[in-house]
């Protein structure tokens, strides 16, 4: 079944429903906003595993493809692509149990777990991919990384936003790292209201004018993408002005140097789960 969307306001895209039935093992934060999005462009029958109960109950009663398995295995049987979606801290304990099929196609939102590994544990499932969706895909907005490229992969993400496939596993641990820094983006614009209302500001006021000029600002680039995000930060700013004397505060060199040793420091993280330690 083919139909349209608008796709982030900008452009339309055909979608399908061509992964067939799709399967959740781990039914937590991120399985939940891969499902939400999906609902937005499609209605392929979703399985997901009972764990946990209560989103696993959420989501079978908002959709209605979406169906809840007895167990992890009964999700396996049941799918054509089977979507891993626990803490990799109970990865090994969840896969190694359960009995794939040749012709499945494995897909793994586990970051750490290595494409090699995954192979070995989910084998002889025939193909294996990882990605790595972030919660704005439940609104369809969500750049997700893609290793190693898969055309159904690909457009399962188109669909939930925008898929950027990568050839290399090293490459794939560098995007990784980088959705690492959602939080600390949060924290920026909280650090921000905090400090309007400490100045007297209503709080209610300070965060609906924090959200809209991030909003504002956020949709400059993808509206300009001829332009550097050094371009946009230099044109934000004027010579002598407000803009510059925060930006020389916190930056140097354009840089934020904490952030980026935080970076440095969440990949090694993640490139010694993978057993690399360069
Ligand atoms: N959140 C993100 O933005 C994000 C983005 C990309 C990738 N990921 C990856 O996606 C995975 C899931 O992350 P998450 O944020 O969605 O975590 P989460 O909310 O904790 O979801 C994990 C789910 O697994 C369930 N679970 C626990 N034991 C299980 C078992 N034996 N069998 C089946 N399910 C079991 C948990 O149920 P209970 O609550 O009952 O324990 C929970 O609902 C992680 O590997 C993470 O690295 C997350």
């Amino acid at each position: 079944m083919y139909c349209k969307i608008l796709k982030n306001n900008y452009s339309e895209v055909q979608v399908g429903s061509s992964v067939g039935t799709l399967g959740f093992v781990g039914t937590g934060t991120i399985a939940a906003a891969m499902i939400e999005g999906l609902a937005l462009s499609g209605s392929e029958p979703i399985i997901v595993s009972p764990r946990n109960a209560d989103i696993a109950a959420d989501l079978a009663a908002r959709f209605a493809n979406v169906t809840i398995a007895a167990d992890n295995q009964a999700v396996v049987d049941a799918s054509d692509m089977v979507v891993l979606s626990v803490r990799p801290q109970i990865a090994d304990e969840v896969l190694r149990p359960l009995n794939f099929r040749p012709d499945q196609h494995v897909l793994s939102l586990i970051a750490t777990i290595s494409l090699e590994y995954l192979h070995e544990v989910t084998a002889p499932a025939a193909t294996v991919t990882r990605a790595v969706p972030l919660p704005p895909v439940a609104r369809g907005q969500g750049p997700t990384a893609v290793f190693p490229p898969n055309a159904r992969v690909k457009a399962l993400y188109d669909r939930l936003g925008v898929a950027i496939e990568l050839g290399d596993e090293s490459e794939f641990d560098v995007f990784s790292a980088a959705t690492a820094t959602m939080s600390s983006y949060f924290a920026f614009a909280r650090t921000v209201t905090a400090w309007m209302e400490a100045n007297g500001v209503d709080a209610a006021k300070a965060h609906a004018f924090m959200a809209q000029m991030l909003e504002g600002l956020g949709s400059a680039s993808p509206a300009a993408p001829e332009r550097s995000f050094a371009q946009l930060a230099d044109e934000y700013q004027t010579r002598g002005g407000i803009n510059e004397q925060v930006f020389r505060a916190i930056t140097r060199d354009g840089v934020l140097p904490d952030l980026d040793a935080a970076l440095d420091g969440v990949l090694a993280r993640l490139r010694a789960g993978r057993g690399i330690t360069d």
